[in-house]
């Protein structure tokens, strides 16, 4: 299809073709994907305990991202309604300058290896640089399918937090989510640690404020596209906020979850991890900040980049696992874990200029609760044009409730 745009006022039906045509999809890959509860309560049961069933989330795919200059449809696992349209507002907007440009680092975790009971934590310090350069090669032997493939250990970093010793690990897990062999190889390093250091072995577990894998996405939104340079600036004062406000840090930076969590459930990577990670590098200062930057440029227009510590995986784990997640990576191409961050990051930007722009103007209300008008009218019973009528007569009266949506649904 040469434009999406328009994509969503098509037919269910049509809406399917067009996706499993463009991302080669062959009959069974479409048949997960839209099969509406493709993950099998046996296969549920591998994943999880105490399995009884399993909870369905809707699949929507978010249109107009290009990401360092590659085009790619973006799968979007989540129950609100208006975050999907949101998403593909904004990347329209930056589409119109190229799309997202990123950077992103090398996957590498960080595992800690805390030791307790030192007498000389710094001394202990000067050890573990000592002997670091020897300990890579005991841990990365043990390994050698992760190292053939290019990845292995980067670094062992002692870092001195309060009256413990915590050493680092870096490791590069290619384009595994990782969390398991970094774990592993905490447990492998904790008593060569000890052995040369002394003291009382304490946690060996991978830490989720991933700095050492940082994606950066930046994209350059033209004046006109969001109301003229009045806005871009009303953008930029709504950004400062989050940058000195942690009350209004925390919703900001929901906004940009709002983007990035709902591509890391459909893809079957831990959002948990993922969330816990962004809040704790906006704490990295000391004080809770937002995570993107904006400029006005002197033409008026908008620079807004977001750097987030995302630990992702392309293979292994639940991604390999969860029927849908290996389709939903095949629409997006195929990636590699570093261009998973990529368009993850992007994805978190577009939804958090798309929040702030509506903020800065008309106010969020107005289109979340168009969209909202129509699950109502859609739960209430109503379907198709019946639905879209109803939505809209409930906006006009600023009544956009279920028991307005039934009062209209048996007119
Ligand atoms: P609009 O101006 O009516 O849209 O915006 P448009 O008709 O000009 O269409 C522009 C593009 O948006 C379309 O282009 C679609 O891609 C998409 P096309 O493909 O047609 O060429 N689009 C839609 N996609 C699917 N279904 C639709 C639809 N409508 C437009 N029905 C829109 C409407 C909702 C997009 C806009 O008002 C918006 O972006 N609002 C922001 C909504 C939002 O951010 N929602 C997230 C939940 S709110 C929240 O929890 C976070 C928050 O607290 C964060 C914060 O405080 O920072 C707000």
């Amino acid at each position: 299809m040469e434009t999406w745009s328009g994509f969503y006022k098509r037919p269910l039906e049509e809406r399917r073709r067009l996706v499993a045509e463009h991302a080669g999809l062959d009959e069974e890959e479409a048949g997960l994907l839209f099969a509406g509860s493709a993950l099998p309560v046996g296969l549920a049961e591998r994943f999880v305990e105490n399995v009884v069933g399993v909870f369905p989330l809707p699949l929507g795919i978010a249109l107009h991202f290009v990401v360092d200059g590659s085009p790619v449809l973006v799968p979007m696992a989540v129950e609100e309604s208006s975050v999907v349209a949101a998403a593909s507002h904004a990347a329209k907007w930056a589409r119109a300058t190229g799309g997202f440009r990123t950077e992103v680092m090398d996957p590498v975790t960080i595992g800690q290896v805390e030791v307790r009971d030192l007498a000389d934590p710094r001394a202990a310090a000067e050890v573990v640089r000592r002997e670091a350069a020897a300990w890579r090669v005991v841990l990365d032997a043990s390994i050698p399918a992760m190292v053939e493939r290019g990845g292995g250990v980067r670094d062992v970093v002692p870092r001195i937090v309060g009256d413990r010793l915590v050493v680092h690990l870096h490791l590069d897990t290619r384009d595994a989510m990782g969390a398991n062999v970094t774990n592993r190889l905490c447990e492998a390093l904790a008593p060569l640690v000890v052995g040369a250091v002394g003291g009382r072995p304490g946690l060996r577990i991978l830490s989720n404020l991933a700095t050492e894998r940082l994606a950066t996405a930046r994209c350059t939104v033209p004046a006109e596209a969001v109301g003229g340079p009045r806005v871009v600036r009303a953008m930029v004062e709504a950004n400062d906020l989050a940058r000195i406000d942690p009350y209004r840090a925390a919703t900001h930076n929901k906004g940009i979850l709002n983007g990035v969590d709902p591509v890391v459930v459909a893809t079957g990577n831990d959002w948990r991890a993922v969330a816990a990670g962004a809040h704790a590098y906006a704490a990295l200062d000391g004080a809770y900040r937002g995570l993107t930057e904006y400029v006005a440029t002197p033409e008026g227009d908008l620079e807004a980049s977001v750097t987030l510590p995302l630990s992702l995986g392309t293979v292994g784990g639940v991604t390999s696992l969860h029927p849908v997640a290996r389709v939903a990576l095949k629409v997006l191409g195929d990636p590699d874990a570093r261009r998973l961050a990529a368009v993850v990051a992007s994805v978190g930007l577009a939804q958090n200029l798309a929040a702030v722009r509506a903020l800065s103007g008309e106010g969020i209300q107005r289109g979340h609760m168009a969209l909202h008008a129509r699950n109502l009218a859609l739960q209430a019973g109503l379907a198709g044009e019946a639905a879209e009528a109803a939505a809209r007569r409930m906006v006009e009266e600023g009544r956009v409730n279920a028991t307005r949506a039934r009062e209209l649904a048996s007119d």
